[in-house]
């Protein structure tokens, strides 16, 4: 906040994981800084709190002025939101967050199970605050992230991707999401052990 003041920037946060926050860690909006609310564009959407990806339900708020600027390129590329996906989205918000509450501890489950079976297997990462993803260091391996990847896949039809596909230049990070249920993670993580022991026994033969 402090950075985009100081250079008079405009923010764009994009807070679609701002539910799915694992305690103690806890959301906040930079829009609710002193003096940010005036330069921030908020996004948010259904896709990840309520598992909603399909039906394409986001908004974003931001100061008047950006919005009139924005509506009309959103005009020009899909003039709306299908009504049914609205509906969806409001049925979403105000009905019974049981679905919800359920979902999150599910995945606090998943995480709090694969996290020290990756130690296990040698790995080191990133503590996930929030989201569903694990991002995970496989440079002991002595694969590069995409090799680690299409090997793993072609061998043991586990399907990660390596950080380069979201942006990330170094190739030493995989993304582990722990979307599936816990007894797939499980399969998939001794698939993926079994890999990482053959692999060092082949790198050391
Ligand atoms: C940070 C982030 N923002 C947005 C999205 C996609 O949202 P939507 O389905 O609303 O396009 C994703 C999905 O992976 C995401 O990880």
């Amino acid at each position: 906040a402090e950075l985009a003041t100081r250079h008079d920037l405009i923010v764009v946060a994009d807070e679609i994981y701002g539910q799915l926050i694992y305690p103690p860690n806890e959301h906040l909006s930079i829009a609710t800084l002193p003096g940010m609310r005036e330069r921030t564009v908020t996004l948010n959407g259904f896709s990840k709190s309520y598992a909603m990806t399909g039906w394409r339900v986001g908004y974003l708020a931001a100061p008047r002025d950006l919005v009139a600027m924005l509506t009309e390129p959103r005009h020009t590329l899909s003039i709306n939101t299908s009504t049914i996906s609205q509906h969806a989205a409001l049925a979403a918000l105000t009905g019974p967050q049981e679905p919800f509450e359920a979902m999150f501890a599910a995945y606090a489950e998943r995480r709090a199970w694969l996290m020290p079976a990756l130690t296990e297997a040698g790995f080191t990462y990133g503590h996930p605050g929030g989201a569903f993803y694990i991002y995970t260091n496989v440079s002991p391996t002595g694969l590069a992230a995409p090799e680690f990847c299409e090997r793993l896949l072609r061998e043991t039809g586990v399907m990660l991707f390596p950080g380069t596909m979201f942006g990330d230049e170094s190739t030493d990070y995989i993304r582990i999401s722990y979307l599936q249920p816990l007894p797939l993670i499980q399969e998939a993580m001794g698939r993926i052990a079994t890999f990482v022991a053959s692999n060092a026994a082949r790198a050391g033969s």
